[in-house]
């Protein structure tokens, strides 16, 4: 009897070891070591691709993707789901927008798209999606495209954006739920535009 309850509390220890080695597991990317480049100037769109990867198919409980202090220069891209676990998309520098490509960044409507992503947090940092020309554009009443949203959500739950600073651009979102942005500054007269807030309430 007495070895019975050894056996069975040690295997009960034994479980909450690995539960506890497993919930606090969690993986941690720097954008960096997949070869991003803070200089403003490099294109790292591949480098934040490869890194998105990784976190995403991390077998681990959560998985933060670290984006150090510096300039990114990222294309229009897509994020892509459903990952494996939940993401914390921490930044602490600015990513930046091609500055003449507004033309094509408007063509695909949107600049950086997480699509069918459930529990992602994205906080802190700067976008800086240059949007003058594109304005500078509208007021002329020249031929434009329609403008660029800097960040769409689609298909995503359990969105948290918080401490953002986002500078010449607009949010916007598509069949996404639970969207919670908390903090966010913008930058001159254009503010966030966000598609569907209210159904954060629902
Ligand atoms: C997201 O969170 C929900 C609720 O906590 C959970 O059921 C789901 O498995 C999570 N999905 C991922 C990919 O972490
Ligand atoms: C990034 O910023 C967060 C919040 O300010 C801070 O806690 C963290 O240490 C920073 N990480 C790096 C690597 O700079």
């Amino acid at each position: 009897m007495a070895a019975k309850l050894i056996v069975f509390v040690s295997s009960i220890v034994h479980l909450f070891i690995i539960f506890f080695i497993q919930s606090t597991n969690s993986t941690h990317v720097n954008v960096i070591t997949y070869g991003a480049k803070p200089d403003g100037k490099t294109d790292s769109t591949q480098s934040f691709l490869e890194a998105w990867r990784a976190a995403c198919s991390s077998g681990q409980a959560s998985s933060t993707i670290l984006i150090p202090k510096g300039r990114y220069l990222i294309m229009a891209v897509e994020f892509g789901g459903p990952c494996r676990n939940r993401i914390t998309v921490q930044i602490n520098g600015t990513i930046v927008a091609p500055s003449d490509n507004y033309r094509g960044l408007g063509k695909s409507k949107h600049w950086i798209l997480f699509r069918k992503v459930d529990n992602l947090s994205v906080k802190g940092g700067h976008l800086d999606a240059k949007g003058a020309a594109f304005w500078a554009c509208r007021k002329s009443r020249q031929n434009c495209p329609a403008g660029a949203k800097s960040i769409i959500f689609s298909w995503a739950n359990n969105i948290k954006i918080r401490d953002l600073t986002s500078i010449n651009s607009q949010v916007g979102s598509s069949g996404t739920r639970n969207l919670l942005i908390s903090n966010i500054k913008c930058g001159p007269g254009h503010g966030v535009s966000i598609g569907s807030l209210a159904r954060k309430l629902q």
